[in-house]
């Protein structure tokens, strides 16, 4: 069976997006079939590839997943493009509520055919975000170098347990990603030097540089792979790639 990832952290601005966009296009373009999932209602990675974000969240819509997925330019990279229907957030909230089993069927169903499938997730705990867990084989949580990173990933790993919990040897736990990295800065390190201190080895070796480039590629639809593939960011994100495909 293929790996599903949820990139997911609570706090916003991390790079979550960034992380699974750039992620997915590297595997993909390593000749793995991926599909990118975005279940955040602001719909950043639909739109950061040049898609359009879905009339009805394909997850709530009666339609098999297979049937809302739609191509990029990377060839074996597909997209489930997400919704900003506050209705169909709430339809999924209260599905993930009652505990029923309709959404993991409909994600196991769906998604279980692609070699990796990469979850980008709101920033938010919230229903989202743990159906994302609930669907998911692995969790990674990218965590930007800045002052507060650490605070309030408590709660976050409390919702991990719990999932994990809940669905014995499932969901493990796939990785901390350091984002936004900036060599010359103390705080960085600092930053660095406490999260690899608290997590050990499931901090990936890989940190991702403040590159402009990287936030520059989804303006014009491209993952910075392509955009710039020289640059910086383009390098980390596929050394990332050489990582999660290595540690499964
Ligand atoms: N390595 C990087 N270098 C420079 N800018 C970056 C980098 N990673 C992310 N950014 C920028 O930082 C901002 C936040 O990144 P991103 O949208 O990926 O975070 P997020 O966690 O998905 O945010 P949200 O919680 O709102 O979904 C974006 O403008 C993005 O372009
Ligand atoms: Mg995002």
């Amino acid at each position: 069976m293929g790996r599903i990832v949820c990139v997911a952290n609570q706090k916003g601005g991390v790079g979550k997006t960034t992380t699974a966009s750039n992620l997915a296009a590297g595997l993909a373009k390593g000749g793995l079939r991926t599909l990118l999932v975005d279940l955040d209602p602001q719909c950043n990675a639909t739109t950061g590839f040049g898609a359009v974000p879905a009339a009805e969240h394909p997850l709530v819509s009666e339609r098999p997943l297979a049937e809302s997925v739609v191509s990029t330019d990377i060839e074996s990279l597909s997209l489930l493009p997400g919704s900003r229907s506050v209705r169909d957030v709430e339809r999924i909230a209260a599905l993930s509520r009652s505990g029923s089993a309709v959404l993991e069927q409909h994600m196991a169903y769906g998604l279980g055919g692609w070699d990796y499938c990469l979850i980008d997730c709101p920033p938010s705990l919230g229903d989202l975000t743990r159906t994302a867990l609930a669907g998911s084989t692995e969790v990674l949580m990218p965590i930007q170098c800045e002052y507060f990173a650490l605070e309030g990933l408590t709660q976050m790993i409390e919702v991990i347990r719990d999932v994990m919990q809940a669905r014995p040897g499932r969901l493990q736990f796939g990785g901390i990603v350091l984002t936004m990295h900036e060599a010359s800065l103390e705080l960085t390190h600092e930053v660095e030097a406490e999260v690899r201190d608290f997590f050990g080895e499931i901090v990936f070796e890989t940190v991702i540089p403040r590159d402009v480039a990287v936030s520059e590629a989804p303006s014009h639809a491209m993952s910075v792979l392509d955009y710039a593939p020289r640059s910086a960011g383009a390098r980390a994100y596929t050394e990332l790639c050489m990582e999660v495909r290595d540690c499964e």
